[in-house]
């Protein structure tokens, strides 16, 4: 990962706050696919035949839209999963019970229930009078600590004491109730994504308003004869309701006459995301601190101290804490690049966000296509060089594989209660996100009966099971939050006021903004923010000027029109660009559904100097050491420098060769004809080595061509022998060092050996065929 980071940040030494640790090592890493119901071929009535499930418990569809892995039951053996039952046969046949949406648990330790299944189905059958008026939102499966209930969408499935792993928990015993909040009052709209803190009674929510979001913390009553409301069946009331807004807060942008002031500390709970392993702490998706980064924040409950999670220009989302609060997982775009052209330029505050939001939030789909893969990283969060671990690492990138890019993270991951295992899920993609007019061919699933969604399961070899933290005493009454009883309403919230201002840089120079209003909207529609050597932390300094104007249709408040300036310029500990071509940038985007349309270009530029050296180095040492996935990045980094880096590079090599004075030979000649190397801007790089020191030809392709070239997208192949530790590489250090004396080179060579290299692939043993 260092290596990333390096081309990510620059080799800058960072000061880190307080008693912040030093980043983890990373660490191994085994990803098996968890069994599921076996796929019918079509939904159509009885269509899940006795051949396809002998045991008549139920069969799935290829694809489904309500599919989602929740998390562990509390003795890790089990995941919570919402499944889309098809092909049941009509009643009274027995099988008729496993139809539409079921709460499911599914083994993980290889054995199976007494039904003979790795599965069972906790919903199913249950009978309706143990079941009134459910409420149809049934996302995110969560199992109780208390290892009898589970939150199952707006829904609490009780099966009356008898844990829900338990034999003896039958449909006869279970009981679903609806989960109640009276919101028709002042429009405090409808919970959705609805998360459970680890005392099974406090709850967190968030809900849309016109083309935002609030968020709120409640507490779980149950009220087994309601008297008052619109649903009069037995039901769990949300009381005690906070809206998780600090009256009179900071924002994070603030006006003092002509003057901006950036305010990290204060609380912007945008989209609750759920709660820390012992739930002192509130995790959510807030205000940006980067221009575009969309980041994890948490603040804790009683404090109200703000902690930033993330900061990898990446987009982060869904996140779940280990139990034991060291640890977190989190969805996260970061190694697709799909965002690096908007946010990969690092430390430019976060003023065009103020219209830009949005876009910066919605480019990370592509439809119903996520980018995500789950990252695992230490509770102080991003830091320095450190961005976490790919948790699904390992793999050949191939069809099917464990790192397979077109198998995308989905909501919510989680950690088994001992810290050792993690589980995620993740949907392959499907038209229109590829094939047809789209230049992605639709890969055919490798998953049993051609499924297109799967349940991995991680286990993180090196650890020992650790104890659960100690549950927080959750309060009923968030000390910083604003109370919100049925009735209340939600309080405007400060605003900026339109005009000219100055942000001064907390270490050097300063932005002159403007900030202009839609007359009509009231909203801000132009943020243009011109750089004078704007410096927060003293060693990146940005120059230059952007404009951003976003058109908000007043008919459909989610959807964005911006069009976009960019012409910035980044020195210092790294160098960057972020420049909009002729004519600028046009985007148009809902929120809702993701489809980005855009005219002329936006390109971001990081290190590309650095990249192109890397990269060369990596054909004796480096590239064969990396996970796949960051040896694809390295491919798609260097395609993004717009042919600068690759003439660099094509320049560079034949003095990385002369320094190295290792005899070399071209490529793909019979074995005892040395040809001289091929470096080509057309034809690109070819290299072995000769005699007993050769071995497959490393082969790099000129960039847009990396589909044609093997080594491009599996470069690991090309030293499939090259074991050693980091006392192996001293030579490509030592090389390193004396073509380009004075850069960082330990920053450059991980220090940890990762052992299982030559395994690569072996994580997809597991894989269920
Ligand atoms: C579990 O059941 C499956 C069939 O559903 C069977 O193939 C497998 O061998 C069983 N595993 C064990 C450990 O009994
Ligand atoms: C469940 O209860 C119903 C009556 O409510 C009864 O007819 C049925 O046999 C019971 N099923 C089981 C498995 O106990
Ligand atoms: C509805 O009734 C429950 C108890 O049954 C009570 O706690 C709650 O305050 C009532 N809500 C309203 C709006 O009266
Ligand atoms: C709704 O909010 C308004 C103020 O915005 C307030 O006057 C009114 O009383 C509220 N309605 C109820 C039922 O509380
Ligand atoms: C703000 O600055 C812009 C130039 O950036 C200028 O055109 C405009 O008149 C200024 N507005 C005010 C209110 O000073
Ligand atoms: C930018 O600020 C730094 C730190 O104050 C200073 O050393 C440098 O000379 C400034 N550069 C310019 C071009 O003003
Ligand atoms: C940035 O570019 C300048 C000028 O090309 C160069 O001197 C400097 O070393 C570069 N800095 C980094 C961190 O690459
Ligand atoms: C892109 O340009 C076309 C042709 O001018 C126009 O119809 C379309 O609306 C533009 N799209 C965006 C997002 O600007």
């Amino acid at each position: 990962m260092r290596w990333t980071l390096s081309a990510i940040t620059g080799a800058a030494a960072l000061t880190l706050a307080g008693n912040t640790p030093p980043p983890p090592q990373p660490e191994l890493i085994e990803v098996v696919e968890l069994p599921l119901p076996p796929v019918a071929p079509v939904n159509a009535k009885g269509a899940c035949t006795a051949s396809i499930n002998p045991h008549r418990t139920g069969c799935i569809g290829k694809v489904s839209d309500s599919f989602q892995a929740g998390d562990f039951t509390p003795d890790g053996n089990h995941v919570a999963v919402t499944v889309e039952f098809i092909g049941a046969p009509v009643a009274p046949d027995p099988a008729s019970i496993y139809r539409d949406k079921q709460l499911i648990l599914v083994k993980t330790d290889g054995t199976n229930f007494t039904n003979g299944d790795p599965w069972k189905c906790l919903s199913c059958g249950v009978p309706s009078e143990h079941a009134r008026s459910v409420d149809p939102s049934k996302d995110y499966p969560h199992v109780a600590r208390n290892a009898r209930q589970a939150l199952w969408g707006h829904n609490i499935l009780d099966c009356g004491g008898i844990p829900l792993v338990s034999d003896l928990c039958s449909p006869n015993k279970t009981h679903i109730y609806p989960i109640y909040w009276p919101t028709s009052v002042n429009g405090s709209g409808t919970p959705r994504e609805m998360r459970m803190h680890p005392d099974d009674i406090h709850m967190g929510w968030s809900s849309f308003t016109s083309g935002g979001e609030n968020s709120y913390y409640g507490r779980l009553q149950f009220n087994p004869h309601p008297t008052n409301g619109t649903l009069r069946v037995p039901r769990y009331d949300l009381v005690d309701v906070n809206l998780l807004v600090q009256p009179n807060g900071k924002s994070p942008i603030m006006a003092h006459g002509s003057e901006l002031t950036l305010h990290d500390q204060a609380i912007t709970v945008g989209e609750l995301r759920g709660f820390s392993g012992s739930g002192d702490e509130i995790l959510y998706i807030g205000a940006t601190r980067e221009a575009n980064n969309i980041d994890i924040m948490s603040v804790h409950i009683i404090t109200g101290a703000v902690r930033r999670l993330t900061s990898h220009p990446e987009y982060a989302d869904p996140v779940a804490f280990s139990h034991d609060d060291r640890w977190f997982v989190t969805m996260d775009t970061r190694g697709s690049d799909r965002q690096m052209w908007m946010s990969g330029m690092r430390h430019v505050p976060p003023l065009i966000d103020i219209v830009a939001t949005t876009a910066a939030a919605s480019t990370r789909n592509n439809g119903a296509r996520r980018f995500f893969q789950p990252i695992l990283i230490d509770r102080h969060g991003d830091r320095g060089e450190y961005f976490g671990q790919q948790v699904n690492y390992k793999g050949d990138g191939s069809d099917g594989s464990v790192n397979d890019p077109n198998w995308n993270g989905k909501a919510d991951p989680a950690f088994s209660p001992d810290g050792t295992r993690i589980v995620f899920w993740q949907s392959l993609v499907v038209s229109p996100a590829c094939g047809g007019e789209n230049p992605l061919p639709c890969p055919v699933s490798t998953a049993q009966g051609g499924r297109t969604y799967r349940v991995m399961l991680a286990r993180l070899s090196d650890r020992e099971p650790t104890d659960e933290a100690p549950v927080f005493a959750a309060p009923d009454k968030i000390p910083w939050a604003t109370p919100f009883p049925l009735g209340a309403s939600v309080p405007t919230p400060y605003t900026l006021p339109a005009g000219n201002f100055t942000l001064n840089g907390q270490s050097s120079g300063f932005a002159k903004v403007a900030l202009v209003k839609d007359p009509k909207l009231g909203t801000f529609k132009t943020v243009s923010v011109k750089y004078k050597n704007y410096s927060d932390d003293g060693i990146h300094f940005i120059n230059g000027y952007e404009s951003v104007t976003v058109t908000l249709e007043a008919s459909d408040p989610w959807a964005n029109h911006v069009d976009w300036y960019s012409d910035l310029l980044q020195a210092g500990a790294e160098n960057a660009t972020k420049i909009t071509g002729p004519g600028g940038f046009h985007l148009s985007i809902n929120a809702l559904e993701n489809i980005f349309e855009a005219n002329g270009t936006l390109t971001t530029t990081v290190d590309a100097f650095r990249i192109s050296l890397l990269l060369l180095l990596d054909f004796y040492s480096f590239l064969p050491r990396l996970p796949p996935p960051i040896q694809t990045k390295a491919a798609r980094l260097l395609d993004r420098q717009n042919g600068a880096a690759w003439r660099r590079l094509i320049e560079d090599v034949p003095k990385i060769i002369q320094e190295a004075g290792i005899p070399l030979t071209g490529m793909c000649t019979p074995e005892d004809t040395i040809t001289p190397v091929l470096v080509d801007l057309e034809r690109g790089i070819g290299i072995n080595g000769i005699y007993d020191d050769g071995h497959e030809t490393f082969r790099l392709c000129k960039p847009g061509e990396w589909s044609f070239c093997k080594t491009a997208r599996k470069p690991y192949d090309i030293v499939v022998s090259s074991d050693g530790d980091y006392d192996d590489w001293e030579p490509a250090r030592a090389l390193y060092a004396s073509l380009w004396p004075g850069e960082d080179i330990e920053g450059l060579w991980p220090k940890r050996d990762d052992g299982e290299r030559a395994e690569t692939g072996e994580g997809d043993e597991g894989d269920n065929e």
